[in-house]
């Protein structure tokens, strides 16, 4: 199997089954990430882990450093990564506690570093993003979740909101037109920066609470946290399937 890295978010500090070998700390020409490369053992297969959020979880959507994140996982032998994020759900097959692996992307984020081809001294290189997803490591993990009989969401379009604050009702409302089903705030520039790096990428998004104006009454964090418990316990289990097969 490719060694693969996890990106943890919000509710996946950490991975307790993962036997942690090494902790590498990389520093890199954009400048710190989010924390240390977790390098180890999980289910059989070399894995890394890092945590988007830093661990314990204090860094923000929009101040996370996505570039230096990539690149640490690169220089830590990423061959293909398995991003775990929190979202809302938009459409109703997006319901709470349910995990997705998006197929598409729509990019709302903004004032984010968002390419390596930053610096002028090259030629701009305008890669392909038409799937942003890899199609093969997304289909390993449908796989995974079909042999578990897990009941999850094999499609969807990803959109990805500024943060930290959550939508208004309007905004949810819109990007439901725009034919987003699901809502994040972390999924850009991170699926672009893997892409710019070669590394296959895909994401298992969980999701947390109805996005806002989907569900009576106001999102709050007790939901929140009930839900992505649920999600979480069964994005391990999704892992460890993937992992052990
Ligand atoms: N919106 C944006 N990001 C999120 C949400 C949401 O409702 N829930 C979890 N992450």
């Amino acid at each position: 199997m490719k060694t693969t890295a996890i990106i943890g978010g919000s509710g996946l500090t950490q991975i307790q089954a993962i036997k942690i070998i090494e902790q590498k700390y990389y520093q890199t020409p954009y400048g710190s990430p989010s924390s240390a490369c977790s390098i180890g053992e999980f289910c059989g297969q070399q894995i890394i882990f890092l945590a988007r959020h830093g661990d314990p979880h204090t860094i923000a959507p929009h101040k996370i450093n996505y570039r230096a994140n990539l690149w640490a996982l690169k220089q830590a032998g990423a061959e293909q990564i398995i991003a775990v994020a929190a979202v809302g759900g938009i459409t109703p097959e997006m319901y709470p506690a349910r995990i997705a692996i998006p197929r598409q992307i729509i990019d709302y984020s903004y004032g984010r570093e968002h390419t390596y081809f930053a610096e002028e001294k090259e030629a701009v290189k305008h890669i392909d993003f038409t799937f942003p997803y890899d199609e093969n490591l997304r289909q390993q993990l449908i796989n995974s979740a079909k042999l578990l009989q897990l009941n999850i969401q094999t499609n969807g379009v990803y959109g990805c909101t500024q943060g930290p604050r959550l939508e208004t009702s309007a905004e949810i409302a819109r990007m439901e037109r725009d034919g987003c089903d699901l809502v994040g705030m972390t999924g850009m520039p991170e699926a672009v920066l893997a892409r710019e790096l070669e590394i296959p990428y895909a994401c298992c998004a969980v999701i947390a609470n109805w996005a806002a104006g989907k569900s009576a009454g106001e999102i709050t964090m007790p939901e929140i946290i009930k839900n992505l418990g649920q999600g979480m316990a069964d994005t391990e289990q999704l892992l460890q399937h993937f992992f052990l097969h």
